[in-house]
């Protein structure tokens, strides 16, 4: 097989790349947010225990046990009905529609580390003008900056797993986490840092409505990744005798503590300065920038690493987005790397442009249907559709149908006492979990 082998830090830290992305620091802060605060925290932190937990461990198994793209992984681990079981491995592939409307916004982050250099908006109306102004007449600009994402991605994803990405996860991830974590420090000696500690972790349950509860549970899995073929795919590149349930851990907690993190910096800045904390997605993008430039000098110091850390987060999670897709090829069509990682970041980055002009104003009409642009459809689909759907096939292929020597001569030893819970979790609680919060999600049922 053409799979390369990661080293043991290498591996955590590309797979703490996927996890920790966009969705950590731009949605997270914001959803929060918008959903009210605390019980709306609990309700994410208690999924990815629970539920999030189990299914990255499944994830990492068929990918481990594989060792080959995603969908030559299930037709050689299904013990009947091979060629159906393949398509399971289709759904895996999804991420690089993910890419559309995601290395556009990582597009509109490097934007934002120019401005950071410059003089800021003054005020939440400036900085709003500036935002709109990009969003809808801003074409060119985003292009310029979807462009250079696409280029570094594509760059990474050529020079493969151990020269590209598992170097590249060695330096960002790193630099991110320290970023992140000297904010926090800083944050801590606001006056304002308790206030953000109240609003995020006191729960006001009349808060909670069932609409924040099918949000929270939906990001508690689409900020570990899963249900992509990202964590499958990597695991495929595990050294042998990894310890997945270590792994899992390690990278949930990080991925957590970032969120965390990134909400408190967030939400202290936001209150010390007297700004909006249900901003939306415009939260980091406007509401920050008018925060920075109220803070003088050290503002616009904070607000080029903010947002650099932002962009690592993005471009890690990135490329996990793609090399799914082009292992695939690589494995399936014997294309080179380098032709196989050039094809799909093409791919990506032509549908990232019809995913600017669906936000432009002269543009939108022609490219927005039953009230979403094909930005917004990018974005529901994957998260609403195809990721707890991925997920469910995986829980179900792992609980059901792979042999149980199998995967207990994996994980048995590992585990211990909570290989029975863990194997009760993934083949009942998961698949029930996600079964009803897809319905939800996609408006079928209410809670
Ligand atoms: N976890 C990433 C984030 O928080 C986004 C994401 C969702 C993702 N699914 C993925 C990244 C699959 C890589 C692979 O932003």
């Amino acid at each position: 097989m053409k799979i390369a082998h990661f080293s043991r830090w290498g591996f955590l830290m590309a797979a703490a790349g996927s996890a920790v992305g966009l969705g950590n620091i731009w949605k997270f802060p914001y959803i929060t947010g918008e959903y009210g605060g605390g019980a709306f925290v609990l309700v994410y932190l208690l999924t990815v225990v629970l539920v999030g937990f189990s299914v990255m461990i499944a994830e990492m198994l068929i990918g481990y046990l594989g060792r080959r793209d995603g969908v030559g992984a299930f037709e050689d681990l299904a013990p009947r009905h091979k060629e159906r079981w393949k398509y399971a491995g289709f759904m895996g592939l999804s991420g690089t529609l993910v890419m559309f409307y995601y290395s556009v916004v990582i597009g509109w982050i490097f934007y934002y580390i120019t401005l950071s250099f410059g003089t800021l908006p003054a005020t939440i109306p400036e900085a709003e003008g500036i935002y709109n102004n990009l969003m809808t007449q801003g074409v060119g600009t985003q292009i310029f900056f979807h462009t250079l994402a696409f280029m570094i991605t594509t760059a990474v994803l050529i020079r493969g797993i151990k020269g590209g990405i598992e170097k590249f996860n060695l330096v960002l991830m790193p630099s991110l986490i320290m970023i992140i974590a000297g904010m926090l420090v800083y944050a801590m000696g606001m006056e304002s840092f308790p206030k953000a500690v109240s609003y995020m972790f006191n729960p006001d349950w009349s808060k909670l409505t069932s609409e924040a509860f099918a949000v929270a549970v939906g990001h508690a899995f689409f900020t570990l990744s899963l249900g992509m073929g990202a964590i499958m795919i990597y695991s495929a590149s595990l050294p042998k005798d990894s310890n997945l349930v270590r792994a899992s851990i390690f990278v949930i907690v990080t991925d957590t503590l970032i969120a965390l993190a990134a909400g408190l910096v967030l939400f202290t800045f936001l209150f010390q300065y007297g700004a909006e904390p249900a901003k939306g997605p415009g939260l980091v993008f406007i509401s920050l920038p008018a925060v920075f430039h109220a803070m003088g000098l050290v503002g616009n110091v904070l607000a080029v690493l903010f947002f650099m850390a932002l962009a690592f987060a993005g471009l890690t999670s990135a490329v996990s987005l793609v090399e799914p897709m082009v292992q695939y090829l690589i494995d399936r069509w014997d294309m080179s790397r380098t032709k196989a990682a050039i094809a799909m970041g093409t791919f990506f980055y032509l549908f990232g442009i019809v995913a600017i002009f669906s936000l432009s104003a002269e543009t939108s009409a022609y490219l927005t249907w039953g009230g979403k642009s094909f930005f917004d459809w990018s974005d529901y689909l994957t998260s609403n559709v195809f990721l707890p759907f991925a997920g469910l096939v995986m829980a179900v292929f792992v609980g059901h149908i792979i042999e149980k020597e199998r995967v207990a001569s994996v994980l048995q030893k590992d585990m211990g006492w909570f290989y029975p819970i863990w194997r009760f979790s993934v083949r009942f609680i998961a698949p029930v979990a996600l079964f009803v919060v897809m319905l939800n999600l996609m408006g079928f049922i209410e809670f």
